[in-house]
């Protein structure tokens, strides 16, 4: 089959070759991909920084839509020709990849493949993080960073459905736009504006309950600093850095929650109990058309160099997808 692999040199050129196809066991399917998506996980991948976990692919890609071609001996209620999209632990950028049963999603009629392939990493990292991680519930306000990124798309619509209040944060006034049209209650330019005077605002001084936060150490003090007391903090990711110091007498005395999260290394049986919710929960409201997938640009998988560097430059508003077939 063809992948996209990663040149050993300066810039860790991306190029399609061909490579053998994966194996599948007898919980999994094979299924031919027709779209993937990028995440800001694969440009640290490609720079070395965030290896697979053990077992994984070493090939790029963290989700995939398509359709079933072939299905293990143990597999049930999937067959050849079945839409699917899956989250995946690596093998994405590829023409064909495996994946264990349960961690499968039917696509509804009227989501593309493109859609589809863009719908796992934003979703189930909202959705964990929101929901999981931060128990956020009616009624409470959260902030939501980067609320143009692809996670921050999905999130924006989650929290919203869930009777949130809802404030984000991006980086340009189409960026804030898109937010707003997507449910966001208020949305900040966090480069024209301060974020913590703004919220504090909104808030009548009382700050938020949840944070869904990307951006890390550059953050940590602002984000703490507008938490109600018992708020939680819920760290995705370090765009803006890993290591920062930590007010603990504000953690103690307002009873914060600081918590780190990651999908891609959470045990299988952790991600088919996601996935299950994920079918439950959201598929329904995505094909009612109450949620849509964000996609900001569609590249073809051999541009996926190209594509990188648009998500690079901070350019996507929701997810940027690589067409395969
Ligand atoms: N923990 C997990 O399981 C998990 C899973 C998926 C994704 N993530 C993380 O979630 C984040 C979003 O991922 P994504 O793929 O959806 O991202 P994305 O679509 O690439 O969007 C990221 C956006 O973040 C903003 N940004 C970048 N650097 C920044 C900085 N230093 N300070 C403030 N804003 C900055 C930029 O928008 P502006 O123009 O608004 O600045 C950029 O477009 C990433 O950090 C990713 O690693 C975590």
């Amino acid at each position: 089959m063809l992948a996209i692999h990663i040149k050993n040199d300066e810039n860790r050129s991306l190029y399609l070759a061909e490579c053998p196809a994966p194996k599948y066991d007898r919980d999994d399917v094979l299924i031919k991909i027709h779209a993937t998506a990028v995440n800001r996980a694969d440009l640290l991948q490609r720079r070395g920084h965030y290896p697979p976990p053990p077992g994984a692919s070493e090939i790029l890609g963290l989700e995939a839509a398509g359709e079933i071609i072939a299905v293990g001996k143990n597999v049930a209620g999937w067959q050849a020709g079945d839409r699917v999209c899956c989250l995946l632990a690596g093998g994405g950028y590829a023409e064909l990849v495996n994946c264990h049963c349960d961690m499968l999603l039917p696509i509804p009629a009227n989501i593309t493949f493109e859609q589809a392939a863009a719908l796992p990493e934003a979703f189930y990292t909202a959705y964990a993080n929101l929901f999981g991680e931060a128990r956020l519930r009616a009624k409470e306000i959260v902030l939501i960073h980067a609320g143009a990124s692809g996670v921050g798309t999905a999130a924006i619509q989650l929290a919203r459905y869930a009777g949130a209040l809802v404030i984000v944060t991006a980086g340009s006034e189409e960026k804030l736009s898109r937010c707003l049209e997507l449910g966001a209650n208020h949305a900040i330019n966090y480069k024209s504006d301060d974020f913590v005077e703004r919220v504090r605002k909104i808030t009548n001084g009382l700050g938020v309950d949840v944070i869904l936060d990307c951006i890390g150490a550059s953050y940590l003090a602002q984000n703490l600093s507008l938490l109600k007391r018992k708020g939680r903090l819920v760290l995705i990711g370090l765009m803006g850095g890993a290591t920062a110091e930590i007010d603990l007498a504000l953690v103690l005395r307002q009873r914060l929650q600081v918590v780190g999260s990651v999908l891609r290394s959470r045990p299988l049986d952790e991600k088919i109990a996601l996935t299950r919710h994920i079918r439950r929960k959201v598929l329904p409201l995505l094909r009612n058309g109450l949620f849509q997938v964000v996609i900001d640009n569609i590249f073809p998988l051999a541009e996926a160099g190209q594509a990188h560097a648009h998500v690079a430059a901070n350019r996507n508003i929701g997810k940027v997808v690589l067409r395969v077939v």
